[in-house]
């Protein structure tokens, strides 16, 4: 698919105040830091748009951004940054939970995982809440430019392998980098496909 707009439309911590309308929209979540804000980045191939920062914790609204005139891509804040306290993490929470239940033009959310890293429980127990929610969703392994080639497929099948403890089938998965642009052709696609698929109900 071709990108041929992205606009930022709003931020907001209400999902009342979101936009109106019935255009699909796909969000994007995972811990800080993974690289929610540079993947939307990449998607659009346009570098300033999510606002992108090398310290956790950057995103701290339901940002809007409108494709083609025709659905949204959603940044979503990132869970499990300790250093937002208690209380900051909770209020996070909360705004990452509401949208996720009740916004329903939500049509898929993108979880990222770096793949760098060992299955995490927090990650892991997210996936479970969508699961008990009826949450669609997929996985998007970040940051495969930093791991050697073999090591990708290594750690993502090592992954894989744990989620299979949990889930008797599991979600589509996407191999990324916004460093390199992998992976973008697939997720842009796969967004086409539910597009299409919408537009024919
Ligand atoms: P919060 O908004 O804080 O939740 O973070 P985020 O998930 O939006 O992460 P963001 O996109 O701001 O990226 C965090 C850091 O990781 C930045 O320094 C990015 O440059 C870096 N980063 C993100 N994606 C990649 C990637 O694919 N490869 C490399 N090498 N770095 C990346
Ligand atoms: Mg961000």
């Amino acid at each position: 698919m071709e990108i041929k707009s992205a606009e930022f439309v709003i931020s907001n911590t209400d999902i009342q105040k979101c936009p109106v309308g019935n255009m699909p929209e796909y969000a994007f979540i995972g811990r800080s830091n993974v690289g929610k804000s540079s993947l939307i980045n990449m998607l659009t191939a346009r570098k300033g748009l999510a606002m992108t920062s090398a310290t956790p914790g950057k995103t701290m609204l339901i940002n809007h951004f409108i494709i083609n005139e025709d659905w949204y891509l959603v940044d979503l804040p990132g869970y499990g940054y300790a250093r937002r306290g208690v209380k900051g993490q909770e209020q996070i929470r909360t705004i990452i939970e509401d949208y996720i239940l009740e916004r329903e033009q939500m049509t898929n959310l993108f979880l990222l995982i770096d793949s760098r890293l060992e299955a995490q429980k927090i990650d892991l127990e997210f996936m479970e809440w969508l699961g008990e929610n009826g949450i669609p969703f997929s996985i998007v392994f970040t940051k495969t430019d930093k791991l050697k080639g073999g090591k990708i497929r290594h750690n993502i099948n090592m992954y894989l392998r744990k989620l299979k403890e949990q889930w008797e089938e599991l979600p589509p998965h996407f191999i990324t980098s916004s460093e390199t642009r992998l992976g973008r052709d697939e997720i842009l696609n796969y967004i086409e496909t539910i597009n299409e698929s919408l537009k024919h109900k």
